[in-house]
């Protein structure tokens, strides 16, 4: 049970409610930095808590490089996966809440407002199980202001049963990016904690005191915390379609685009980090956090500022329908029947997420054309793709003109027989194709389209591959 003296001086027993990409490395790294507290991840869905306990370290429910160390030093001395919500709950002096939060589909905000009944669901596990004093921490990307709903749920619920429990809230914004998620909670620029109780906040603070320096972890007001996750990740996608803008108008005019990427960058008010071009950005939190902002922007009656944010999403549109058409155009208007090879369905490398992938409008896009696509992937499976294209936007297409897709097990598997080559995710292999094999192995003439700007062009062109590159 929780005392004054526990909040202030150490947290013993956390829980984490969500066992996904960000509650799972989170709370691994948590427990690995800070072996006196017990730490707990907690998921409704079992058959990824049984993932996580599993002792084939490769069969883990994500994979994201140095974790499964981590998991292999920590799983069962410090750090427990297990579906026993409630008793997780009841003796945590800390819960933090992980739980998905998709854009809403349906209803008022669709296709803008994050839907927030998972994040309710929790907050309403919380209140029931909870025991004395408990602190929430919200961790999933939220709209701002969702503190506000986690409190009312909070307070109310405890004061109708008349039970002496005690709730105090912070926002502890997550800014790690996938693929390099243990990098960067070892070692974040900033960590940053908003909420208004001290003695709360200190509790956090000393959690990652342990391994973060004072000066990286920032406490602000609760609504600055949040608003400054969902601003983060507009900036950094900005910076996105910034660069894709270019990289349109380099292929126009002559300029490269990784000269314009590499001047532009060394400007430190700029800064090198994300220009690079390509086939627009994926994963589950940019474009959820620019439509929270317009949604925001709108509701505060600020139409200028919902417009700009509009525009970053339209021209990561734009770049993935560019990209579609100099395929189609390039293959001589049609693509009915052919065969192309898709190289990379992650949204990026180093993680096998595919939430928004650029690969999966690129790929519908391309049925859509009649395409027969043979697709592969180092860490994405065909469920996952097949779950991710089985979708009805292509129903009103005739079968005959519909195209097809199935999975390879290889790069040299998905190439075999091929007119086209699309390299989708930035993956390390690909940076080593054998183009003389893969020469052997297509239809000629073979183009490859590099949307990455990754693959060894000279050996490709060398081995009569014709290449189109992103801004070039
Ligand atoms: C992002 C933020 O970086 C992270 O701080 C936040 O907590 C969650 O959202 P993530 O989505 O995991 O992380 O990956 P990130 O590396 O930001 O890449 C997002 C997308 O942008 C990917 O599709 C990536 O391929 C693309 N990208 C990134 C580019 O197209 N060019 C770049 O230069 C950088
Ligand atoms: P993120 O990228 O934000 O971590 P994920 O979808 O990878 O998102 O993970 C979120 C996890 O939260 C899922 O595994 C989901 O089953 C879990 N979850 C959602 N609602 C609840 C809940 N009420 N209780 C426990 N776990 C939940």
């Amino acid at each position: 049970m929780y005392t004054e003296d526990k909040m202030s001086k150490g947290i013993k027993n956390i829980c984490c409610i969500g066992a996904g990409y960000v509650g799972g490395p989170t709370m691994a790294v948590i427990a690995k930095k800070c072996p006196n507290i017990i730490v707990t991840v907690v998921d409704i869905n079992e058959k990824k808590i049984d993932d996580w306990n599993n002792s084939d370290l490769t069969k883990l429910p994500i994979f994201e490089p140095g974790l499964d160390l981590i998991i292999k030093k920590c799983r069962n001395k410090n750090l427990f996966f297990t579906s026993d919500i409630k008793e997780s709950i009841a003796k945590a002096d800390m819960v933090f809440i992980s739980v998905n939060t998709p854009t809403k589909t349906s209803g008022v905000g669709a296709g803008r407002a994050s839907d927030l009944k998972w994040v309710e669901e929790s907050a309403r596990t919380v209140v029931k199980f909870a025991k004395g004093k408990t602190i929430v921490v919200e961790k999933s990307t939220i709209p701002v202001r969702t503190a506000e709903v986690i409190k009312c749920i909070l307070d109310t619920s405890s004061d109708k049963r008349g039970e002496k429990k005690e709730f105090s809230i912070l926002s502890n914004p997550e800014f790690l990016s996938e693929g390099n998620a243990i990098r960067d909670l070892e070692n974040p620029d900033r960590v940053l904690i908003g909420g208004d109780d001290e003695k709360s906040i200190e509790s956090l603070f000393n959690i990652y005191k342990e391994w973060v320096i004072p000066e990286k972890i920032l406490c602000t007001n609760i609504w600055s915390s949040e608003l400054s996750k969902l601003a983060a990740n507009a900036f950094l996608a900005q910076k996105i379609s910034s660069i894709n803008t270019i990289s349109g108008l380099c292929e126009k005019s002559g300029a490269e685009i990784n000269e314009v990427a590499k001047a532009i960058g060394m400007d430190s008010r700029i800064g090198s980090q994300f220009l690079n071009a390509g086939p627009g950005f994926g994963g589950s939190c940019f474009k959820k956090d620019i439509l929270n902002l317009i949604y925001l922007s709108d509701f505060y009656k600020l139409p200028e500022v919902a417009e700009y944010w509009e525009k970053v999403l339209e021209i990561n549109h734009w770049q993935q329908n560019r990209i579609v058409e100099k395929i189609v155009s390039t293959l001589f208007g049609t693509l009915n029947r052919k065969k192309i090879a898709i190289l990379g369905f992650s949204f990026k490398a180093n993680t096998n997420d595919t939430r928004n992938s650029p690969a999966i409008k690129i790929c519908k896009d391309l049925l859509g054309e009649g395409a027969n696509l043979k697709i592969f992937d180092p860490k994405v499976d065909s469920k996952q793709i097949e779950k991710e294209l089985n979708s009805k936007e292509l129903d009103f297409i005739s079968d005959e003109n519909k195209g097809s897709w199935e999975y390879a097990e290889s790069i040299y598997d998905a190439v075999q027989d091929s007119l086209g080559i699309v390299v989708l995710t930035e993956w390390e292999e690909f940076k080593s194709i054998n183009w003389e094999k893969v020469s052997l192995l297509t239809r000629d003439p073979i183009w490859l389209f590099d949307t990455r700007n990754i693959c060894n062009i000279n050996e490709a062109r060398t081995n009569n591959i014709l290449v189109w590159n992103v801004g070039l």
